[in-house]
């Protein structure tokens, strides 16, 4: 071996070997080909040892047993010129951890921490495992969510410990378990307090030492599972109708690809099994997917480590009560997530009523985390607890950090923040989380507008991660830290972005959604375009979009949005129509589709036929390719996106993709929109923007992109 410092060390204990991973300079272990190796070493030796009673298989670091494969090896792996590199890496891992199962003495994995993705996989190959009840342990297969499968034994030994159906629920969900779930499937022997688990460990090894029941155990492990047919096909038939219902199968092949192997393994020897794996496993490592997700991967670490706009070193305010003003919709759910998260929240509205009803809202928020098994009852009891409900303004002095979610109307909040600024102390940062009005306006009726900035949240803002840090002309540094700091606090992903109608992420939405109103008026069916669009990959269509989000609230949003860049927008006649109709979208059952009560699944409506029709006068109803509507709708989007660059609006394009993917659920899978567009290329883009320029300059190709097509350049230079 080389001189290089190692990852595994070898001890012995009263005839029993502890093996520990301990990875030099990181802060959670990972695995590479060359610990993989070291641990080759130390396991031929280890065969060799007749004296010993047991291996146990321990981390050396405090919180973490082994995070997965080094995903920095992985991504070099897809761009080695060597095809058969994954291949030969994947068979000496499946077969070195196949060893363990050759050792004269049983093993056990001792887990207190993250066990994932090959990590897992490791424990997995030991005869046993058992793991600690502390928070901070999980353990999953989470390798279908960068677009591969577990290579390393992973599906085939988790359906043999935990069952078929909750191993392929884990793999194609990619969702870790804790510790009582663990034990409670069958994944370990048992989850124990942190302090007793090594003494746990060793009373295994002595209780399965006493009948040598392990060595039945290894030998079960290593034969078929056994299932009949029919059992088989109504698992596999449950797992795809679920995935199904997730994951387009086109766009997200690898836990479909699970499944297969899964269906195709489960009645051979665990040795024929391994074979289909590892054969299957291959072609997914490096597919387009795959490097999109990876990237994204680190893409996602890189935005959460550094939000932009120059503020990565600044230390923020330390930010102990925080005042919500506005317990609408918005305030609500925000406030939720702030409690939820251990913050004293003062919550002003108008009147007791509005209170109490926010107040519900935050409960049935977190009843149906309790439901999903994500908050416990005390929790829940003492997240409440923290949240107090006023109605006076004075009760704001208390806070260090005042967020206004009253309604949308610039003068309302301005008188709220003249207000405000004669009752805040003298250091407290103050922020709008407006969708439309500029900070910089708002500003003006703040005292101190330094420490005043936009934190505006996504509806749900309980569920949607991203979170935009809008800079003001006068915002300070300090100020956007505080907000940036309190939002990762929240569990929220912020990226600071400039001070422009729409701010980065609605900007470069509403010109998509307008796209879609206009080709809806040129005839082109409903249905069409939220299909092209959920093909490309998009959570939902543009024109469902329309009816989850309101018209009147996206007709508002529009006009916005034309008040400042009417040079290439307008507002499609058939959004003032439909609202003036009273088609408010869900929220009233009629929008561009109809619904019945309750339901959120829309039906055609010839009434909209109708409308559009009479907007369209005599004209008839072009009938346009899925090819020329894809085009037309993202083209529109990247053009703005791409305006945004130049305008300097974001730092640069990975953190506008990383937006948009948090902000509107971009499919991660294509790893971007601006990604999208280097895969095309700045030329083939630019080429396809003149074809579409004669329908009106929004698709004018921006500056910045003629720049890159003229040099062929990239919006990400690495590739
Ligand atoms: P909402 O209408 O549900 O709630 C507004 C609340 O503010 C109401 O409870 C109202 O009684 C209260 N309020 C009005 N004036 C007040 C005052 N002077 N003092 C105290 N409370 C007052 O509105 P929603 O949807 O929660 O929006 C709030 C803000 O969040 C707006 O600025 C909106 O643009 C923004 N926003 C909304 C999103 C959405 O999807 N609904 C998404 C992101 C931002």
């Amino acid at each position: 071996m080389s001189d290089a410092p190692t990852a595994w060390t070898l001890e012995e204990r009263d005839r029993i070997a502890i093996l520990t991973l301990d990875v030099p300079g990181e802060r959670v272990n990972t695995l590479n080909a060359a610990r993989i190796e070291e641990l080759a070493v130390h396991l031929d030796r280890l065969a060799r040892r007749n004296d010993l009673r047991g291996l146990l298989v321990v981390s050396g670091k405090p919180n973490n047993f082994i995070a997965g494969v080094d995903l920095k090896e992985v991504q070099q792996l897809f761009r080695s010129p060597d095809p058969q590199k994954a291949d030969r890496l994947t068979a000496r891992g499946q077969e070195v951890f196949n060893r363990f199962a050759t050792l004269p003495f049983p093993s056990v994995a001792v887990i207190h921490g993250a066990a994932v993705g090959g990590g897992l996989e490791l424990a997995l190959a030991c005869d046993y495992r058992i793991c600690s009840l502390n928070g901070v342990t999980q353990l999953g297969l989470p390798e279908t969510q960068i677009g591969i499968i577990p290579g390393w034994g992973g599906t085939q030994r988790l359906p043999r410990v935990a069952g078929v159906s909750k191993a392929l629920e884990m793999i194609t969900s990619g969702q870790s378990v804790d510790g009582r779930t663990a034990a409670a499937i069958g994944l370990v022997w048992d989850a124990v307090p942190q302090e007793g688990l090594i003494e746990e460990a060793e009373r295994l090894l002595e209780i399965v030492a006493e009948d040598e029941r392990w060595r039945a155990q290894r030998e079960r492990l290593a034969g078929p599972i056994g299932l009949t047919e029919d059992q088989l096909q109504f698992i596999v038939a449950v797992a795809e109708g679920m995935l199904a219902q997730r994951v387009n199968r086109r766009h997200y092949p690898a836990p479909y690809v699970a499944v297969d192997v899964v269906r195709r393994t489960v009645n051979l020897p665990l040795a024929e099994g391994l074979a289909v794996e590892r054969e299957a496993i291959v072609p997914l490592l490096g597919s387009p997917a795959s490097r999109e997700l990876v990237h994204v991967f680190f893409a996602t670490r890189r935005v959460e480590k550094n939000p932009g706009g120059g503020i990565a070193a600044v230390e923020g305010n330390k930010v102990e009560t925080i005042a919500v003003i506005g317990a609408g919709v918005m305030g609500s759910a925000i406030t939720s997530v702030m409690a939820r998260r251990g913050y004293p929240v003062i919550l002003v509205d108008l009147n007791r009523e509005l209170l109490d009803r926010a107040i519900e809202r935050i409960d049935a928020i977190y009843q149906t985390l309790q439901q999903r098994g994500r908050l416990s009852s005390s929790a829940r009891t003492q997240a409440l607890g923290r949240i107090a409900p006023m109605t006076d303004l004075e009760a704001v002095r208390a806070a260090d950090f005042v967020l206004e979610a009253i309604i949308e109307r610039e003068e309302a909040k301005k008188d709220l923040f003249r207000r405000l600024s004669d009752i805040v102390r003298p250091d407290c940062v103050l922020a709008s989380n407006t969708s439309t009005i500029s900070i910089s306006r708002l500003a003006e009726a703040v005292r101190h507008p330094e420490r005043f900035a936009g934190m505006h949240f996504f509806n749900p803002a309980e569920r949607m991660r991203l979170v935009e840090v809008i800079r003001g002309t006068q915002s300070s540094p300090q100020a956007l830290a505080t907000i940036a700091q309190l939002a990762r606090s929240l569990g929220k992903t912020p990226v600071v972005v400039g001070d422009c109608a729409g701010f980065l992420v609605n900007r470069i939405l509403v010109p998509y959604m307008l796209e879609a109103l206009i080709l809806l008026e040129e005839g082109v069916p409903a249905d069409q375009l939220d299909r092209v669009a959920k093909e490309f990959g998009m959570p939902m269509g543009p024109i469902l979009l329309h009816d989850v989000v309101g018209l009147d609230v996206a007709l508002y949003a529009s006009r916005v949005l034309v008040a400042a860049y009417g040079d290439r927008l307008h507002v499609p006649k058939v959004l003032e129509a439909m609202v003036q109709a009273g088609r408010l979208g869900q929220k009233n059952n009629l929008g561009f589709y109809r619904y019945r009560p309750g339901r959120t699944k829309g039906q055609h409506d010839p009434e909209v036929d109708r409308l559009l029709a009479e907007l369209r006068g005599g004209d008839a109803a072009a009938s346009l390719s899925d090819h020329v509507i894809e085009d037309r709708l993202f083209l529109a989007m990247l053009a703005e996106a791409v305006r945004c660059l130049e305008e300097q609006i974001v730092d640069d394009a990975e953190h506008l993709d990383m937006a948009l993917l948090l902000g509107i659920g971009f499919p991660a899978f294509r790893g971007g929109l601006l990604r999208w567009a280097d895969q095309l290329g700045a030329a083939t883009v630019v080429a396809k923007l003149r074809e579409y320029e004669p329908l009106g300059p929004r698709f004018r190709p921006p500056k910045l992109l003629e720049e890159l097509a003229a040099g062929n350049g990239r919006f990400y230079p690495e590739g």
